[in-house]
């Protein structure tokens, strides 16, 4: 039997499937077109929700690696190659096919990724990666039993309960803004310019999660030492690694809070994290009391708008949604739990910095994605 949800979403199959229309299964006052529209609307979601799971499975499988190296090729030849069932992994390849995620020849009977695919879908490096998007929401399912009972307790869920794929799909949402604009366009952006990092500056990277923008900055300016702080010790020994991998020697990672550093520093920055932080005011006092005379705060932070409703349409569905999953139940998890969002927007941040006693704050950069100030005592 057919749900009668299917039946209802039908504009865009209805040459294809039976139109069942919704007045003749609703037999009442509701408007019927505002029906269908809500319905719709409802059901996209579902299909992305179902793909972004089938997406998730594809890469753990390695799909769109082989995929990206050929042509195209079978669901044989695939399942050979990646060392998985047959059976669900041509399943799985008509899904992405329904989804428009892969293309199918029904004449060779085999299946493939565009460049412009694998571009988003499997090239870890390039500007339009975006599968920390797909890691993120899946930890967001993941997490469902323990934010719930967030919402129903204190508002608290610490960064580290939520499921593996969230550290590692955080590192992978920010890398491509951080391998394509920073050294490229923020860097040059501060008052200063980036001159003083060619010749051995001091920089602290704090809440700097799995390290991809310490180490992004530590291969730019071989004279300059980079220190990468964070409270979640797996996504510090992930940093580490990568260090390590990437022989940078100027680089170096720890365990702390980002009110628990000593030392003096010619930029401290807080790159997508802020937000995520209870006590935002305390913590920029902290990084005030640990700048150098001539130091600087790089602030980097998700889009937003100062205005509720600007923040609803176009990116707050994902932003929110992370949000209330993520950086708002971290930030009530610690001690004053001030709560901004990922939304808070100029306004609400340089309002943190005023109150922590800083005269300057200015917008230096932006992306689509985010928002870079600089930030002076
Ligand atoms: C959204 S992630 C961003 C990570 C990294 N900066 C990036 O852009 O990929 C937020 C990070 O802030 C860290 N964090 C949150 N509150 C913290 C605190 N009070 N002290 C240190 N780190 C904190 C979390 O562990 C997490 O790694």
């Amino acid at each position: 039997m057919i749900p009668l949800l299917f039946r209802i979403f039908d504009a865009e199959y209805s040459n294809l499937r039976p139109n069942l229309r919704v007045g003749a299964i609703m037999n009442n006052q509701l408007d019927q077109n505002e029906l269908e529209a809500f319905s719709g609307n409802l059901f996209g979601h579902t299909v992305g929700a179902i793909t972004i799971a089938c997406v998730e499975m594809a890469r753990r499988l390695g799909f769109y690696e082989h995929l990206s190296s050929r042509p195209a090729m079978s669901a044989d030849a695939l399942s050979a190659l990646a060392n998985t069932n047959p059976r669900l992994t041509r399943e799985l390849l008509d899904q992405q096919v329904s989804g428009g995620i892969l293309t199918y020849d029904q004449k060779s009977d085999e299946y493939a990724l565009s460049a412009e695919g694998a571009a988003v879908i499997a090239d870890q490096h390039s500007p339009a990666w975006m599968m920390g998007a797909v890691m993120a929401t899946c930890a967001m399912y993941l997490g469902h039993d323990k934010v719930e009972s967030a919402f129903r307790g204190n508002g608290g869920m610490p960064w580290g309960d939520h499921a593996p794929c969230l550290f590692c799909g955080t590192g992978e949402f920010f890398r491509p803004v951080y391998e394509h604009a920073l050294i490229q366009q923020f860097m040059p952006a501060l008052s200063g310019g980036e001159d003083r990092f060619s010749t051995g500056a001091v920089v602290a990277d704090i809440g700097c999660g799995g390290g991809v923008s310490t180490l992004t900055l530590a291969s730019a300016y071989p004279q300059s030492r980079f220190v990468g702080l964070d409270f979640h010790a797996p996504s510090i020994a992930e940093a580490n690694e990568s260090a390590a991998e990437k022989g940078l020697s100027n680089a170096e990672f720890a365990v702390a809070s980002a009110k628990d550093y000593s030392g003096e520093y010619d930029l401290i920055c807080f790159f997508d994290c802020l937000h995520d932080m209870g006590d935002p005011v305390g913590i920029a006092r902290y990084a005030k009391d640990h700048l150098k005379p001539d130091g600087s705060i790089m602030l980097i932070e998700p889009f937003a708008f100062d205005s509720r409703i600007q923040n609803h349409k176009g990116l707050g569905a994902a932003f929110f949604g992370f949000s209330s999953f993520f950086c708002v139940p971290c930030s009530l998890s610690q001690e004053v739990g001030r709560g901004m969002g990922s939304q808070a927007g100029e306004a609400g941040m340089r309002s943190v910095f005023e109150e922590a006693g800083f005269d300057n704050f200015r917008r230096i950069a932006e992306t689509p994605n985010n928002i870079v100030y600089e930030v002076t005592p």
